[in-house]
């Protein structure tokens, strides 16, 4: 059974003066299975909320159905394993880390010992035990990203949706949410995050989805939409002799990189070996063979940039 399963999901709205739609989704089919941390990719607009607010049911589809833990989202009882982290949120300023989480562990049926219980488990968890009786309002934009995330948490949910999670937290602040997200992780948790921050992401996540206008344009593990095609980064003691550069490598493409390191692309694995092959038996030193791979970020900006292309042809 997977955690997280849409099936063509599509969402339009209208303007208000209900003569422009927008889809905002659009024929949308993933499917996470539990214990994965999913991050959603997209542009501003793109329908990264929009697909969370469905899968939460606090907005309905046009067309097509979403199940979360095997259940449809129209069954409330589902609410009780899921948890929730908007995207800018805001808790009463004058309300303390403590009184927040007890605001929200009441509305999860929660209370007295359990809830107390509860309560400090989660400040430990996201490292805020020392600010437990401290106003929110004096709190940094890291210290309320994590108790949000405690929040969304307090219920022990089993499938958690963050928007976000990590806007505009400084990099230390950063570590410390995928820290907790990795923890969570290990407890067996699905987490299912929207992001812009694609190096974040990248190291933190299993499975990535890139949205674009509604649509999904690509879904994979990181490691796998980061790949390039057979191209190897080759270290060698010295230079590579100008006969190997010349002959050996005709009709091959090999550039010299800025670090003194080479980069071939070849067709396959069996002409890698050939042409290591060819080095070693001219008494060439190799001390490096790479495989080269895109950032998440490059990978993301050629694919939208593609799609982009193709919506305006
Ligand atoms: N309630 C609404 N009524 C009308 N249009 C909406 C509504 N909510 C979202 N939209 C539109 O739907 C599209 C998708 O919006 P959405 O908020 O899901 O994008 P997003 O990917 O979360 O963007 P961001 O990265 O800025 O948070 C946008 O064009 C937005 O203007
Ligand atoms: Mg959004």
């Amino acid at each position: 059974m997977n955690a997280i399963e849409t099936n063509s999901l599509t969402k339009i709205y209208s303007s208000s003066f209900g003569k422009k739609k927008i889809t905002a989704l659009n024929d949308f089919t993933i499917s996470i299975p539990p214990g994965t941390i999913f991050g959603l990719l997209g542009p501003n607009g793109a329908g990264k909320t929009t697909l969370i607010k469905l899968l939460l049911g606090i907005t309905f589809p046009n067309a097509g159905n979403s199940k979360i833990l095997g259940k449809e989202v129209s069954d409330y009882k589902i609410k009780s394993r899921i948890g929730y982290l908007p995207e800018n949120h805001k808790y009463p300023p004058y309300l303390s880390g403590k009184q927040v989480l007890e605001f929200f562990g009441k509305l999860s049926g929660m209370q007295g010992f359990e809830l107390n219980r509860r309560i400090d488990e989660m400040l430990d968890l996201v490292k805020l035990e020392k600010w437990k009786k401290i106003k929110v309002k004096a709190y940094s934009k890291g210290m309320m990203q994590r108790l949000g995330l405690a929040q969304a948490m307090i219920n022990n949910p089993d499938v958690l949706f963050l928007d976000e999670p990590t806007d505009g937290v400084d990099p230390i602040g950063r570590k410390e949410i995928r820290d907790i997200l990795m923890n969570l992780k290990e407890m067996g948790k699905t987490i299912f995050l929207n992001s812009h921050l694609l190096s974040e992401v990248e190291l933190v996540t299993d499975r990535v989805g890139i949205l674009n206008k509604g649509k999904l344009i690509r879904e994979g593990k990181v490691s796998e939409l980061t790949e390039r095609k057979q191209e190897y980064r080759i270290r060698v003691e010295g230079k590579l002799p100008q006969t190997i550069t010349e002959n050996l490598l005709a009709g091959q493409s090999i550039t010299v990189l800025s670090d003194g390191a080479y980069s071939l692309k070849l067709n396959d694995l069996n002409e890698l070996n050939s042409f290591i092959d060819q080095l070693r038996n001219n008494h060439i030193i190799i001390t490096e063979v790479l495989p080269l791979k895109n950032t998440l970020e490059e990978m993301f900006i050629s694919l939208i940039y593609e799609s982009d292309k193709e919506s305006v042809q």
